[in-house]
């Protein structure tokens, strides 16, 4: 029996990922398709080029905003978070 594969946390969920897959990836794969909404309208977001160039995936990556999604690799006990907007509006 294998052991259970290694998980992330976004937004209180239990993420499985394999080594070398990215947070974007594993959230695909967790069937999760959008993961930020747009700073104009509050539109919703995810993957779309999957190669870093459009900045559509923007998570919160450990406290930190404006993270490309389908560059961060997946890291176990990692806290990922939903970006509305900016990722700033908790700032004042
Ligand atoms: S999907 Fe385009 S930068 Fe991540």
């Amino acid at each position: 029996m294998s052991p259970p594969p290694p998980t992330f946390d976004f937004d209180g969920q239990a993420i499985p990922f394999r080594p070398g897959q990215s947070v974007g990836a594993a959230l695909l794969a967790a069937g999760i398709r959008s993961w930020r909404t747009t700073r104009v309208g509050g539109r919703p977001r995810g993957m779309f080029c999957g190669i870093g160039v459009c900045f559509d995936c923007l998570v919160i990556v450990d406290g930190q905003p404006n993270q490309r999604a389908c560059l961060v690799p997946a890291r176990a006990e990692t806290d990922v978070r939903r970006q509305e907007g900016s990722g700033h509006g908790n700032l004042s």
